[in-house]
């Protein structure tokens, strides 16, 4: 096993540890590993069925049903998009479009130099300055593709 795989399991088996007795203790654990590891990796499902007694197959269930939990690394950032009526009503699906012509990937994806994971989100409390992104942390109003183009531009400079 390499240092990568045991850094891994010794973050999966401490979060599963912790919230194992929570009620409900799934969505946690996964919620926890997604925190401190970016993603869910493949080799958390088979020490969460075994942790929690349940199957594979119920665990991969619930981390596809919800679009929140990512199954590979995400990109250096993560570009979310607002989808909810206040931008849309502003531009944002011209908006959405153009950014997934730029980046060359759709909803969930990772551009190929591992750069940017684009992502839906629904309202950032910042409908007065639709259309509204947020990278990483930082949340951006007024967002017209060519901003969107600039803001993307000094990132990969900053890289
Ligand atoms: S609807 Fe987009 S920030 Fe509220």
């Amino acid at each position: 096993m390499s240092d990568h795989e045991q850094d891994l399991n010794a973050v999966i088996s401490r979060i599963l540890e912790e919230r194992k007795a929570y009620p409900g203790a799934l969505l946690p654990i996964l919620h926890g590993i997604q925190d401190a590891l970016g993603y869910v990796p493949r080799e958390a499902i088979a020490q969460i069925a075994l942790g929690l007694n349940l199957s594979r197959a119920e665990i991969h269930g619930v981390v596809s049903f919800y679009h929140y939990f990512r199954t590979s690394p995400p990109g250096r950032h993560t570009v979310y998009l607002c989808r909810a009526e206040s931008c849309q009503s502003m531009g944002a699906n011209q908006l959405v479009e153009h950014a997934k012509a730029k980046l060359g990937v759709d909803f969930h994806e990772t551009t190929r130099d591992g750069a940017f994971t684009l992502e839906p989100i629904y309202c950032l409390g910042n409908c007065a300055c639709s259309p509204a992104m947020m990278i990483d942390d930082e949340v951006y109003g007024r967002v017209t593709p060519e901003r969107f183009e600039e803001v993307i531009r000094i990132l990969k400079e900053a890289a």
